[in-house]
């Protein structure tokens, strides 16, 4: 099995390109489905994810090409299959979004009932509120989620809980729907703005994506696109705390610095210098890690999908930290395998209570999820000595090359499988 090796204890210093967000990708690769028209989407991301999205769209009829790793050419003319069961597409969350865009384009959609990562209970009682709101019927059986509808017709929906799965699927079938839809308490995720953007550009008719409330004007045909997906906000945050935990100076570059403020804001309040250009920001961190308190909220409060990384952060820090994690209620597994690196860590609940230390040491460690998984490996790569981790295709889900562009800030880093490739690490190494 494949396993990343890291020698901890290098500062990382350079210069790293962000990727398309993939949170942005999954979503507006689905909506290409509604249109008949050909559609390009530059910027999209290399991860198993979207890989897996394309492969179930595949095999339902969209015709899809790569133009190179980044831009994804599709024609979804000759869709007759209403229905997703592709055995790999259960394992992904944003599987999800077929409904939305299938039951929009053909009033019909079934598909396999969403996995991802298991971070806590992730309910979808908000799309189906919102499928049937706007008329359809939604059925739950066998694993599938099955709706139907003669037609679509707009309404106006308040969103219990802000989710940005159930405000984009609900944003894509009422593109298509007869007439107006409100969705009121809307996430204002930037992927859900990209998504909107991305229909616009097709022909849809939304406004006020961004905010709490989102205005729609159902349009009964889209039409083709050529589209730039967002940089990924998360991918970006990633690298700017790797930059923190090592004691490095690195800038990232091709972002959108506006989407990282509550990240940038954090890094400051921990000791950081964060410097913002255009399309770039650079963070160096030279002198000791501060203590800080933290709550995840959705956008633009700070993301759940950076908790873990501010935790192993703090971990480091000196004083005591409160980290409250108020989205998912079982994102703080991988604390136990940071316990084991030497992090002085107490979860209750949703909240971690970090008593900082001066040292990780590295450790033979496993992956629970996609950014826990990333965030383990800043604290491998912040460790005195050697860590093996486990389980990184969960890595692989929604972060391009992670090793290869860390090795890039210099990092210690490789994918080992077997004795062979373990031999060449500690060469390289020394
Ligand atoms: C998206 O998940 C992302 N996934 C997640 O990223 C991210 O953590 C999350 O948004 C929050 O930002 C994708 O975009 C594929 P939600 P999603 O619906 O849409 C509750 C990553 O690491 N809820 O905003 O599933 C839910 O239980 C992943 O890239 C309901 O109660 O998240 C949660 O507590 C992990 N009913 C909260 O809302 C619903 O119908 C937010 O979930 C839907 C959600």
């Amino acid at each position: 099995m494949e396993q990343y090796v890291i020698n901890g204890g290098t500062p990382l210093v350079g210069e790293v390109e962000i990727g398309g967000a993939k949170n942005a990708a999954l979503p507006i690769l689905a909506a290409s489905i509604m249109t008949d028209e050909t559609v390009h989407i530059d910027n999209v991301p290399d991860v198993r994810d979207v890989n897996v999205l394309l492969t179930a769209m595949s095999h339902i009829g969209s015709l899809i090409k790569h133009d190179g790793r980044h831009r994804v050419t599709m024609n979804s003319s000759n869709i007759r299959n209403m229905v997703v069961e592709d055995e790999n597409i259960k394992k992904i969350r944003a599987s999800y979004y077929l409904i939305g865009a299938m039951l929009g384009k053909y009033k019909h959609a079934e598909v396999t009932l969403p996995g991802g990562c298991d971070i806590g209970c992730r309910a979808i009682d908000q799309h189906i509120k919102g499928f049937r709101a706007l008329g359809a019927e939604v059925s739950l059986s066998h694993g599938m989620i099955r709706t139907r509808a003669e037609k679509l017709v707009g309404s106006h929906i308040y969103m219990d809980v802000v989710s940005v799965g159930a405000t984009i699927n609900i944003m894509m079938a009422a593109s298509m729907a007869e007439g107006k839809t409100i969705i009121e308490n809307a996430a204002k995720e930037p992927h859900v703005v990209d998504v909107a953007n991305f229909l616009n550009s097709c022909g849809a008719n939304i406004k006020g994506a961004g905010t709490d409330v989102i205005r729609i004007k159902g349009v009964s045909v889209l039409h083709g696109t050529d589209y730039t997906i967002i940089p990924d906000q998360i991918e970006a945050g990633t690298y700017m705390f790797a930059a923190a935990v090592t004691k490095g100076d690195v800038t990232v570059k091709n972002v959108i610095p506006k989407h990282l403020e509550s990240i940038s804001a954090k890094l400051m309040e921990i000791g950081c210098e964060v410097k913002e250009e255009d399309d770039c920001v650079r963070v160096v961190c030279s002198g000791p890690l501060k203590h800080s308190h933290v709550k995840t909220l959705p956008y633009p409060g700070f993301p759940t999908d950076m908790q873990p990384q501010i935790t192993v952060a703090l971990g480091l820090s000196g004083g005591t930290s409160i980290v409250t994690e108020s989205i998912f209620e079982n994102r703080f597994k991988y604390v136990d395998e940071l316990t084991r690196m030497g992090a002085n860590i107490k979860v209750e609940g949703n909240t971690a209570i970090i008593d900082g230390v001066h040292k990780y040491t590295g450790a033979g460690i496993s992956a629970p999820d996609l950014r826990a998984g990333a965030a383990l490996v800043l604290a491998a790569l912040a460790a005195e000595g050697e860590s093996h981790l486990d389980n990184i295709a969960y890595i692989q889900r929604g972060y391009e090359d992670f090793h290869i562009k860390l090795a890039g800030l210099g990092a210690q880093i490789k994918i080992v499988e077997g004795e062979q490739d373990y031999s060449k690490f500690k060469l390289m190494t020394g």
